[in-house]
């Protein structure tokens, strides 16, 4: 959580640094602000959106060549100005921003309190920069070994940038758990810092990404300074990105989610054909080749993830199992770190994340290599942690995903497991060559479908209008649809606030069926071919208390639509690939509904697109 960014060079950093943020605004918008070094730091903080710090910004700015900002997303103090970054040591001579936590900040704070220190804020980070004072004086150092020696005894997760006003043509960052980027151009002339490559993009595309426990000095006209935080010299390695940046833009439409869901037809139709030979005929997955014994010969599979994430994981346990018949496990990655799971070196633990960068899953990935499991991501962000840390990742090509609210990364998440599932099956004997021909071929048909999806948004906003005023809403599926059905309450409780809760409908009779009454509104995804008697008798027993409905049902449906209050029709497709087709209603729906509440659906009330805490 949170975005940071720095600029270092010839040109005037505070727009650079303003843009940089408002890229970021999607980790965080609590607070934000911005400090520019010449002889002395000019300072600017405001609670809320970066377009009230951009209102206070003034001329002194102007021409001043370094700096470095902030976005918040509030965990030690309230989103307040006095707890917004960049924080100043106590001498007023070393200025951070930071994204992450310190984890043993009050045994510092306590030791600094001791010694004379105050403390303006709430933040650990307000405690972080003034220990890198402490030691700095205590032991004569200048910034960037200061910097060095206080980590070693920092726990915790952060990316940091740095400036000292006694050494102003320098800026130090570093990362440990929290992401960074660094951009550079050939002259070294300039350096552009940022949470993640969109703000630098339009900068420069050769990137370095840090390791953890990396810390580098950038200083105009030499090379990057890497070193570990002992002092060991590092290298460093340029990637050249390719990010198109209409991606970041919101083009034609109000907010990115309904622009997310829009491009899914192309997103999806990216991932499949990126996991598809020349011949777009067979299944591809570039370098699994050496994991790919692993993964036939695999006595089960462990996916980690969260939220969304978790929502494909659960999609990819349906496929997988039914498809090449291993066992699959679907685990948060918040509980699996922490409960001492037991895992060995025949197990493959697969991490699903649109951010490559999420903490809990992060964690759950390193716990697992560690005790020996083969590790495999699916992710849509080319050189995050994740991917860089596991032994193997299939991509995501969704593009660059800014809306808090997840649509076009679970859409490619899912493709990409179907294609996992129908590979491994093929390769272990447990579906034909024909089945597999006959699923590969129909997953080339889903991004036609899903654009018919998407041309009934009118009729799915009209229905929206109905339930503006809801306080609750229960979200029914069951076997592959299931977590489509928690996937569809996840959207409308995060953008709406409306208090949503799935459930496979079977459970129903187990408890929730309590709550149902006039004003408590059911959304049905209904259809499976298996399980469709079933849904509509569940539907019944709904109607018989009068509870309205929503179905989701495939074009030729009757009985359903029969039963429902409102149907949204969608395609026909075989059981197995229905969840991407299910879920683009429910995303245009839960948009509706929140836009019709006036919600602010691409920065939703405390949330951050990237959990990069824990
Ligand atoms: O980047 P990740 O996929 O690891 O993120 C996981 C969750 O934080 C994310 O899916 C979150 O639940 C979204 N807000 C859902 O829309």
């Amino acid at each position: 959580m949170c975005g940071i960014v720095g600029y270092i060079g010839g040109k005037e950093a505070a727009p650079i640094l303003v843009n940089g943020l408002k890229k970021l605004e999607y980790r965080g918008y609590d607070s934000a602000g911005i400090a520019v070094l010449e002889n002395d730091f000019l300072v600017y903080k405001q609670s809320g959106k970066v377009s009230n710090l951009e209102a206070i910004i003034d001329a002194k700015v102007k021409q001043v060549t370094t700096g470095i900002a902030h976005t918040r997303w509030a965990t030690h103090g309230e989103p307040t100005q006095e707890n917004a970054h960049p924080h100043t040591s106590n001498n007023g001579e070393i200025i951070l921003v930071h994204n992450g936590i310190i984890e043993n900040y009050k045994f510092l704070k306590d030791e600094l309190i001791r010694k004379g220190f105050h403390f303006l804020s709430q933040t650990d980070t307000e405690v972080l920069v003034n220990y890198i004072q402490y030691i700095q004086d205590k032991n004569q150092l200048n910034i960037e070994d200061a910097l060095k020696k206080a980590l070693q005894s920092v726990n915790g997760a952060y990316a940091l940038a740095v400036l000292d006003k006694k050494e102003p043509n320098k800026m130090v960052v570093t990362r440990k758990g929290s992401p960074l980027a660094i951009g550079v151009t050939d002259t070294n002339d300039e350096f552009y810092v940022a949470s993640d490559a969109i703000p630098i993009v339009e900068h420069t595309q050769s990137l370095v990404y840090l390791n953890d426990d990396e810390v580098v000095t950038l200083e105009r006209g030499k090379k990057l300074k890497v070193q570990d935080i002992y002092g060991v010299t590092k290298g460093y390695k340029v990637k050249n990105i390719d990010l198109d940046l209409n991606q970041v833009n919101k083009g034609k439409y109000e907010h990115y989610m309904l622009k997310e869901i829009f491009e899914q037809p192309s997103t999806i139709e990216n991932t499949l054909y990126s996991h598809l030979n020349n011949e777009n005929t067979q299944i591809s997955f570039d370098k699994l080749e050496e994991l790919k014994e692993k993964l036939i010969k695999a006595k089960r599979i462990i996916i980690v993830s969260c939220g969304t994430s978790w929502h494909a994981g659960i999609v990819g346990e349906y496929v997988i199992e039914e498809l090449a018949r291993i066992p699959v496990e679907v685990e948060y990655a918040s509980e699996f770190r922490y409960r001492n799971p037991i895992i060995t070196d025949e197990d493959i633990v697969m991490a699903i994340s649109q951010s490559g960068e999420t903490a809990d899953t992060l964690a759950a990935l390193r716990y697992s290599k560690s005790m020996g499991a083969t590790t495999f991501c699916i992710c849509n962000v080319f050189g995050s942690s994740m991917s860089r840390e596991c032994d193997f990742t299939a991509y995501t090509y969704a593009g660059a995903e800014v809306g808090v609210a997840s649509t076009k990364a679970f859409t490619a998440q899912v493709a990409v497991i179907t294609l996992l599932g129908i590979q491994l099956g093929l390769e272990r004997g447990t579906i034909s060559k024909d089945t597999a021909d006959g699923l590969v071929k129909e997953i080339k048909s889903l991004p036609l479908e899903v654009n018919k999806v998407l041309n009934t948004e009118k009729h799915i906003k009209s229905v929206a209008k109905n339930f503006v005023k809801s306080s609750s809403f229960l979200f029914l599926g069951r076997g592959i649809n299931f977590p489509i059905a928690l996937e569809g309450a996840l959207k409308l409780k995060e953008i709406s606030y409306i208090h949503a809760e799935g459930y496979p409908a079977a459970e129903m009779k187990h408890g929730p069926i309590a709550l149902i009454e006039e004003s408590l509104p059911t959304l049905m995804i209904a259809t499976n071919n298996n399980f469709y008697d079933k849904l509509v008798s569940n539907a019944q027993e709904i109607k018989a208390r009068k509870g309205p409905i929503v179905a989701v049902v495939n074009e030729d449906d009757d009985e359903m639509t029969h039963t429902a209050d409102f149907v949204f029709k969608v395609p026909r497709v075989s059981d197995i690939l229905q969840p991407i087709i299910a879920v683009v209603p429910l995303q245009l729906f839960s948009y509706h509904v929140a836009v019709y509440r006036g919600c602010n659906v691409d920065q939703p009330r405390n949330l951050a697109k990237s959990v990069t805490v824990e």
